[in-house]
């Protein structure tokens, strides 16, 4: 007993120290450890000098455990040490046949790269490593950051060309991710559609690989730059799960691969298809950062790390960024039909359900009368809002919200000033047919001009005008992604510096305009990834508000992404996506989970649905930070047809806890299952109060956090029907 308490004891001291020391290197075998509170991630030098992986799980404290990086010999002919080696960040060359993270091409058409160590640089939380090409000045900078208090690791690659030939890159990966040898793993990932977003699909990993990608222009809604893998037995609350996200909204890519020799590797970055990258001498190309962690507990736990991190490390406002004011949007209300009485009617019927945040959506501008014209025309439509916008906004602050615009800046209708004026200023190629989907075209934002005109009328737009909140739209894909200013060896760098403008249109507005906050959407959900999340403080996850489908798509949404970046309206029934029937209540319940917003019609609503609204928005209100920042536990998931769904979540000091729960449709006979809460204090008190529905009689006003974890809630057996939503609270006495 005391060997085991001493044991603990010097694990404990070794963990801490470890987690202060988040990096270490052990000279005598070249090794390096990285550490968080969750996990340590460690890597070597071998003998010839390549950069190889040696460990991804769970926190070590020994530094003297890891071997240091061997060569191994080859199995066969076929079978080379390289293929059987795990190596930190391979280019193509030598025997290497599986997915490289570097691939170039030099002037001579040689084509042959092999990375060795040359030096590295420790900072206290980061590390560069400089490999070096074994003939050419071909350098690859790795830079590792740790996150130690929150699990995550971020990666990324510097290609530099200081030899005296001009290169092209056709592959610039982030980072390799090797798991630990093995098989029988599975992946986890998000696919879907415009308005079927974040859909989790599960799969076994098998022997070779698994792309996921866009080649949209943009994040898309197709799949989501995001994965997780398990050992096959991971759950919500148990297993190993490693996980990762690539923080780029342009054409990317993630391959998984799982080679002949037990080896599952993930690689990704800029997407390779269509893909090159010149680099003059002395030019250098930076990778987008890719983010990784391993939580021993689960796909909840490795979710909770993630949406910690959002937060606090990736969203602009950081620690001091608040929780999204509850908005009200006009688009399904007026569509386009927008103009300074209707939207005044409407901002006053708004600030009477406790809404902060006025937005009007599409139509205020240029020619707009539906999709066919006037995108790029960037003037108030003088018909609709005959003195400017100023007094829609004084009114709307006068009734005490804050007042937001939609736009949708990097588009254009050929119907519009602007594409009479620049045609050249479209992605095209010469003499091709120029798609248009939703009546429009893409803006080419790669060139300086018009990244100059975009940022140009934005902060026109937020200098003259008091505004505190854009919807940053962006409403198709790319086509015919030519470039022809420049010359046919440069053209594809459209890749990078179109979504590098774009990041740097946003970091500049943010700058000139601290005080004005941004939503990302396109189409829905078609451009959610860490890279927008520097500069965006909430996300429109998907056109589809129908409060069902929601559940669905909530649910794999925050595998990978915060609950307070969710944007959640409370639109009208029937829908008008798939003219299902929902209470007011359930719609409400269902869009509360994430950050709510108002949509509907709400001059069409009855008095006794404005007031249990209003109720809503206010119980919400003081629930919100819980609800949003806490941490989430998925309790029950709604996918694969399931007849129920609940979501819990807690603060971080464990005084207060949500629970949603849902009912697609019940079978007589079938109750509600008892529900076993998640993450209380097991020792303190809790009081349940009902948001909406009822406990099951005989349930105890006050539990201990023991109780609620082990016996677990009961919901009223009168909770049943289609479509029903219930919410309680627990507060800790
Ligand atoms: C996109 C958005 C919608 C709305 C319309 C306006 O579809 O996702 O929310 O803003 O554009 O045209």
């Amino acid at each position: 007993m005391r060997h085991i308490a001493s044991l603990s004891l010097l694990v404990a001291l070794a963990a801490s120290s470890l987690t202060a020391q988040s990096i270490q290197y052990v000279e005598s075998r070249k090794i390096w450890l990285l550490t968080t509170r969750d996990s340590t991630y460690a890597m070597g030098v071998d003998p010839e000098g390549t950069l190889q992986h040696l460990y991804w799980g769970a926190p070590l404290w020994r530094a003297d455990d890891v071997p240091a990086a061997a060569v191994r010999r080859e199995l066969s002919s076929f079978d080379p040490p390289a293929m059987l080696q795990r190596e930190e960040f391979p280019a193509w060359g030598g025997t290497r046949y599986y997915e490289p993270a570097l691939k170039v091409t030099r002037a001579d058409g040689n084509r042959d790269v092999v990375l060795r160590y040359v030096s590295h640089q420790m900072r206290e939380s980061s590390l560069d490593i400089t490999l070096k090409d074994i003939r050419d000045d071909i350098q690859v900078v790795l830079h590792y950051r740790v996150y130690p208090d929150h699990g995550i690791l971020e990666r990324s690659a510097t290609i530099r060309n200081e030899t005296a030939q001009p290169l092209m890159v056709e592959s610039a990966q982030s980072a390799t991710w090797n798991l630990p040898a093995g098989e029988g793993y599975q992946l986890t990932y998000l696919t879907g559609r415009w308005a079927a977003e974040t859909q989790v699909n599960h799969e076994a990993i098998h022997q070779g690989m698994k792309v996921l990608e866009s080649r949209k222009g943009h994040t898309s809604h197709n799949i989501n730059p995001w994965f997780a893998i398990d050992a096959g037995d991971a759950g919500e609350e148990h297993g190993s799960v490693w996980f990762g996200a690539l923080a780029w909204s342009g054409n990317w890519r993630i391959t998984v691969e799982q080679t002949p020799y037990q080896q599952v590797r993930v690689t990704g970055g800029l997407n390779t298809f269509d893909f090159a990258y010149p680099l003059k001498p002395g030019e250098a190309l930076d990778t987008p950062a890719f983010y990784a962690g391993y939580s021993a507990q689960g796909f909840g736990a490795a979710s909770r790390l993630l949406h910690r991190f959002e937060r606090e490390e990736i969203a602009p406002g950081g620690l001091s960024s608040r929780v999204r004011p509850v908005l009200y949007n006009s688009w399904e209300a007026t569509t386009f039909n927008v103009n300074e009485a209707g939207q005044k009617v409407l901002a006053t019927t708004a600030a009477k359900l406790g809404v902060e945040l006025f937005v009007m959506d599409d139509g205020w501008f240029g020619q707009r009368k539906d999709d066919h014209a006037g995108l790029g025309d960037w003037y108030v439509n003088p018909e609709k809002f005959p003195h400017s916008l100023k007094p829609l906004i004084d009114k709307v602050h006068a009734l005490g919200m804050d007042f937001g615009l939609w736009v949708e800046p990097e588009m254009v209708n050929p119907d519009s000033d602007l594409y009479r004026k620049h045609p050249d200023w479209v992605l095209s190629f010469p003499g091709r047919p120029r798609s248009e989907q939703r009546n429009q075209l893409v803006l080419n934002l790669a060139r300086p001009d018009v990244r100059d005109y975009v940022l140009g009328f934005l902060d026109k737009l937020l200098s003259e005008n008091d505004i505190a909140f854009l919807k940053w739209d962006y409403n198709r894909n790319w086509t015919e992604p030519g470039w022809d200013q420049l010359p046919a060896s440069e053209q594809k760098r459209v890749y990078v510096e179109f979504t590098r403008n774009l990041y740097a249109i946003l970091a500049e507005l943010r700058h000139r305009h601290p005080k004005v906050e941004f939503e990302s959407c396109s189409g829905g959900g078609g451009r959610v990834d860490l890279g927008i999340l520097r500069y965006v403080d909430e996300v429109w996850p998907s056109d589809n508000t129908d409060p069902f489908d929601r559940l669905t798509q909530q649910d794999g949404f925050t595998y990978a992404y915060t609950p307070q970046i969710m944007m959640a309206w409370v639109t009208d029934s029937p829908h008008w996506l798939n003219k299902r029937s929902t209470s007011l209540s359930y719609r409400m319940l269902s869009s509360m989970q994430g950050s709510l917003g108002i949509g509907a019609n709400i001059a069409n609503w009855s008095p006794e649905e404005f007031a249990l609204a209003k109720r809503l928005i206010s119980e919400y209100r003081q629930v919100q930070t819980t609800i949003v920042q806490g941490d989430l536990y998925r309790l029950i998931s709604p996918r694969n047809g399931s007849e129920f769904s609940v979501t819990q979540t807690v603060n971080p000091e464990k005084t207060q806890s949500v629970v949603f729960a849902f009912i697609h449709s019940t079978q007589q006979g079938r109750l509600f299952p008892r529900l076993k809460l998640k993450g209380l204090d097991p020792v303190a008190e809790y009081a349940l109060s009902p948001i909406v529905g009822k406990p099951r009689t005989g349930t105890p006003p006050v539990a201990s956090g023991a109780w609620w974890m082990n016996h677990g809630l009961d919901l009223d057996d009168g909770f049943r029907g289609d479509f029903q939503g219930a919410a309680f609270r627990l507060d800790k006495q």
